[in-house]
């Protein structure tokens, strides 16, 4: 039974469960949207949840986001037009991040731009821990009401539950430092950073650690990323070649591209665990308990004037 005030969630296409859990966590209405793809491949978004007047919550990870992006905008403008009070968006994966910088002549800022975009046709956002490295504050990007739910307690709940022996966490670069030292600090236990050079989009070098290593522990790699598996991979590698037992790897995004995850299973791994910010099988870790507040917190934030 609904009265009318509480939030509608909309899930796009694939974020149905996620969507689902934060229905039940915000007692929100549940909505529907369909998608029609026409032959030539442009999409229609039909809205069928009455929304005027309402606060809309729409559910999508934008991993592979291209095609995402031109459905969520699609999507925020048709409901714009139908006259939802606000549109906001959680996106437990928030893409484009990692191009923060011009690193090459005549290359832009993607992160700048989708970030602006995404301002332009939005109220709020929250994401999960988004690669923040040379941009320090998504406010820096994101022109919108923004809220980051940080997945480090969520990771060493699990590391606490299935993990007995005394352990090591290892980063595997230097950005990962900010996600290693949260989630050491939960467990607690700890920790070692190591230090990436990235040769090419698949090819990355870790160095040798220059700290003293406790072989005798348990390592386990976290990550915020897991993309081609490359860095992964590397850090397999570095550890065995340094005496260590098979790792557990942890990461908080499982984009694996192409048959990263099938190389990462075949690597010697032990186990290969995820956040469920995007749909995969490795999501061990559900975060929907710790988006929930955020969504909440979002919602109770009075509309910014001239949106
Ligand atoms: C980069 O700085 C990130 O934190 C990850 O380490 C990176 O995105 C992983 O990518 P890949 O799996 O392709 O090595």
């Amino acid at each position: 039974m609904t009265c009318g005030n509480e939030p509608i969630v909309l899930a796009l296409p694939g974020n149905e469960v996620l969507a689902a859990d934060l229905v039940s966590a915000l007692g929100a209405e549940p909505g529907r949207l369909t998608l029609h793809r026409f032959p030539d491949q442009e999409i229609c978004v039909r809205v069928v949840t009455p929304v005027a007047g309402r606060d809309v919550v729409l559910v999508c990870a934008l991993d592979r986001p291209n095609d995402k992006l031109v459905k969520l905008y699609l999507a925020a403008s048709t409901l714009r037009s139908l006259g939802a009070r606000r549109v906001l968006l959680v996106a437990p994966y928030l893409p484009y991040m990692r191009q923060d910088s011009s690193f090459h002549a005549g290359e832009g800022v993607s992160a700048l731009y989708i970030g602006r975009w995404l301002s332009d046709f939005l109220d709020g956002l929250v994401t999960v821990d988004p690669h923040l490295h040379r941009t320090r504050n998504l406010h820096e990007i994101y022109r919108m009401p923004a809220i980051i739910v940080h997945s480090a307690a969520a990771i060493a709940r699990w590391i606490r539950d299935n993990v007995s022996r005394p352990m090591m966490l290892v980063g595997p670069d230097a950005e990962s430092r900010q996600w290693i030292e949260r989630v050491a600090r939960e467990v607690p236990c700890d920790y070692l950073v190591l230090d990436k050079v990235r040769l090419g989009d698949h090819d990355v070098e870790l160095r040798p650690p220059t700290s003293p290593l406790k072989q005798d522990r348990a390592a386990v790699l976290v990550d915020d990323i897991i993309s081609t598996g490359g860095t992964m991979l590397a850090a397999i590698r570095r550890l065995r070649a340094d005496g260590f037992d098979a790792p557990i790897c942890i990461g908080v995004h499982a984009l694996f591209i192409d048959d990263a995850y099938r190389c990462l299973r075949r690597s010697g791994a032990q186990n290969i665990v995820t956040c469920n910010t995007i749909p995969h099988a490795s999501n061990a870790i559900d975060l929907h308990r710790w988006l929930a507040p955020a969504v909440r917190e979002l919602l109770a934030q009075p509309p910014q004037p001239g949106r």
